[in-house]
């Protein structure tokens, strides 16, 4: 049995209340937490020395990451998850109500009933440090902050503001939240303690803190009166659906639950949150995402071996390319990672160029306010470049950023092993070549190792790591811990051609060449995707990656596949003609002002094909998904990812694959293999070999088995 959550000491009249669950790296609220509460909080009412309380978590970088998600996830009907949530909202109330005054001063992360918690406390205090994140990202997981947090926070901040925190299901940084009025008080962590229990014994010698109203008159307008408010409500419910499209029920849930209760009054408001919380908590969408945050938390420890030595931390990184990727790659390890960065490029202005771009992630930031003038000065100057290999014998990192060719990526290692220390570790930041073939020209092989990034690399979230047969463990550990360093989600995958994700994409992307050859037009197919839940349809994808690297991948999967993944000529025809997607300005679109402007008819006759209704939209999308779902599992039985889950992160993350049907390994279960086989089958017969269902999947409709059982 795990000890108490809850221990107090009375320290001159103020009860000192340190939250520490016992066995758990967070703080979280489940049942038995919540009785631990109630508990302790009748006690110090009745404990005639207690004048005021202050409470801390006891962990060192985690207030409270809200309700235990593994609790409610065995949740079986939507009357006992709603039962859950009013239970949650009446602890909240007895703290609200509690006779003594009650402070709270908050360190790391305070999340959903975390801070709904902190919102029923009577004042709030917050350390100014990066890891203190004050946010209700309930949304993110299918559901809604049911423990009083969609009534609270519009009562503290205004309608506006809480709506943009929880529907987008966001946490802010400390400093943001003091602005916005969710904390009273921003402090050093050295004084937190002190402070916060100063301000409970303020609070019981009488003092009422004066709260100002954030925003101004604006706000006023908006928040304060029955036809500000209308439209705040009315635009904001047009936003979620723009941003969901109808997939996602909780963001439009949650703002049900606030608007009820600004209209009539916290009782009813918390009954229909507590009522709608219960409806979420039990849909197919919450259960997915869910599974989604447990895949990735799991990933967070996964260094893609069984006894993976612990990894080198990487102080120096060098890195060869100062192109998109190169600078990219430089300025997020900067940001992100604070590591000295040096670059090299054949002459000095593709170096300055580089360093620029790099240096632009960092003012961006600036910008932004996430980080100060001090840091952004120390942080800048750990970047420098130079056009031959000087500095590289420091770094514990080499990661190259060349041109995609074979001969040019093994001349890069060459001259960089006579430059880097032995034990300095070699990546290719490729999309398609096998890593042994580059290691085929490495002394050292086994320092040898793949990180494919995907670009932008500052906001794309997925790594993937590619180790080589020859590749020593630790190696593989060292370039997975610095990605995650980098906050990228990293999957470990098989050195095979086009890796896990450009290899489930191939199929997806070449059928848009044949789709159009069967006169459906640019905007059908990606209208079919995106109505599945993709981000953006294959054809606006392939603009974005830029044609003329979509055209190399596709030979490379061609060469090494055959047939199944062999692309039709139409993106060729078009980078011939200099259409090179949305960085050239013009690709399958029109691109202007950083925008897209369209489909380009004059595409149509670049690739002898014209739009005449073509195939029905369902067909569309069912040859657009199957063929990806059959890939994808076809590439579980050659191994590529060591598990369905991270193939499913790996799309997700990798290119958007909707969350809500989590991931193409979970779709393809949904579907079950036995249907997906058939609809396969009648592709295949229809539209050639190419679809014909792989065997991982004939097997599962023979047997009735899944990828997760
Ligand atoms: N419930 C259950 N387990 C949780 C949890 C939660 N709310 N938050 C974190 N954990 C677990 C993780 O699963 C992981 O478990 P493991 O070690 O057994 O694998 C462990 O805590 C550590 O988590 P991380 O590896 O993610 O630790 P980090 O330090 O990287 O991040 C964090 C900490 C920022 C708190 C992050 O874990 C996080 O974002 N957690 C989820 C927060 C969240 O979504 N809260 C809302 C919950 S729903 C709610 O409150 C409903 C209410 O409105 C009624």
């Amino acid at each position: 049995m795990p000890g108490p959550a809850l221990t107090w000491e009375l320290a001159d009249g103020v009860a000192i209340v340190t939250f520490d669950l016992k066995d758990s790296p967070v703080n979280k609220f489940s049942r038995a937490v919540k009785d631990e509460f109630l508990a302790t909080f009748t006690a110090l009412e009745q404990d005639r020395a207690v004048r005021a309380i202050a409470v801390f978590s006891g962990k060192p970088d985690n207030f409270i990451a809200g309700a235990d998600i593994e609790e409610f996830v065995t949740i079986g009907s939507a009357a006992e998850a709603e039962r859950l949530a009013a239970e949650g909202q009446e602890m909240m109330d007895r703290v609200t109500r509690f006779p003594k005054p009650v402070a709270v001063g908050i360190h790391g992360a305070c999340l959903g009933g975390g801070l709904e918690f902190a919102l029923a406390c009577h004042y709030r205090v917050a350390t100014d440090h990066p890891k203190t994140q004050l946010g209700l990202p309930e949304v993110q997981l299918g559901i809604l902050p049911g423990a009083s947090g969609c009534q609270r926070l519009p009562r503290l901040i205004g309608a506006r503001a809480a709506l943009d925190i929880i529907l987008a299901g966001r946490s802010e940084r400390a400093p943001k939240a003091f602005r916005l009025g969710m904390v009273d008080e921003l402090v050093h962590p050295a004084i937190l303690q002190d402070i916060t229990i100063a301000a409970a014994r303020r609070l019981a010698d009488g003092w009422r803190p004066r709260r100002r109203r954030p925003g101004g008159v604006l706000a006023w307008l908006l928040d304060r009166n029955p036809l500000g408010r209308r439209l705040v409500f009315r635009t904001a419910r047009r936003q979620v659906l723009e941003r969901t499209k109808g997939h996602y029920p909780a963001p439009l849930a949650a703002l049900e639950a606030v608007e009820h209760g600004l209209k009539h009054g916290m009782a009813e408001g918390l009954k229909r949150e507590a009522r709608l919380f219960g409806q979420l908590a039990v849909t197919d969408v919450s259960r997915k995402l869910v599974q989604i945050f447990f895949a990735t938390t799991q990933l967070k420890k996964d260094f893609g071996l069984p006894n993976a030595p612990p990894p080198t931390a990487v102080q120096r990184l060098a890195i060869v390319g100062a192109g998109f990727m190169g600078s990219g790659i430089a300025g997020t390890a900067i940001v992100q990672a604070g590591v000295d960065v040096r670059m090299k490029d054949a002459d000095l202005p593709r170096v300055a160029k580089g360093l620029a771009a790099a240096r632009a992630l960092l003012d961006d930031r600036l910008r932004r306010r996430r980080i100060a003038k001090y840091e952004y000065a120390r942080l800048a100057a750990l970047l420098s470049g130079g056009d031959g290999y000087a500095g590289f014998g420091r770094a514990d990192l080499v990661i190259e950023a060349v041109f995609e060719d074979l001969s040019v990526k093994q001349q890069v290692l060459r001259e960089v092993e006579a430059a880097a220390r032995d034990d300095a570790v070699f990546a290719s930041n490729t999309s398609t070549i096998p890593i042994a073939r580059i290691a085929e020209a490495a002394r050292r092989p086994e320092r040898v190792i793949g990180m494919h990034f995907f670009s932008p690399v500052d906001r794309m979230p997925l790594l993937e790591v590619i180790p080589a047969a020859r590749t020593a463990p630790g190696v593989v550990s060292t370039a997975v811990g610095f990605g995650r360093r980098l906050g990228k989600t990293v999957i470990v995958v098989k050195d095979s051609p086009g890796f896990w994700v450009n290899r489930i994409l191939a199929p997806y992307a070449n059928e848009v060449g044949h789709l159009l050859a069967e006169g459906a037009s640019i905007e059908e197919i990606d209208a079919a995707a995106v109505g599945f839940g993709f981000p953006v349809g294959p054809v606006t994808l392939l603009d974005e990656v830029g044609l003329d690297v979509a055209e190399k991948v596709s030979q490379v999967m061609g060469a090494a596949f055959g047939e199944r993944l062999q692309a039709t000529a139409g993106v060729t025809a078009l980078v011939k003609a200099g259409r090179l997607g949305r960085k050239s300005g013009r690709g399958f679109y029109r691109y202007g002002g950083g925008k897209k402007r369209g489909v380009d008819p004059a595409v149509y006759e670049l690739l002898g094909v014209h739009p005449n209704g073509g195939p029905r939209l369902a067909e569309i999308l069912q040859r657009l998904v199957d063929g990806m779902l059959n890939e994808a599992a076809r590439a579980v039985g050659d191994g590529v990812v060591g598990t369905p889950r991270d193939g499913d992160i790996g799309a997700i993350f990798g290119f958007g694959f909707p969350p809500f049907r989590g991931g193409p390994l979970r779709h393809a279960d949904d579907l079950g293999a036995a249907r997906l086989v058939a609809e396969l089958e009648r592709l295949a017969e229809r539209y050639g070999p190419r679809f014909a269902p792989c065997e991982v999947l004939q097997e599962q409709a023979r047997r009735g088995s899944k990828f997760y059982p």
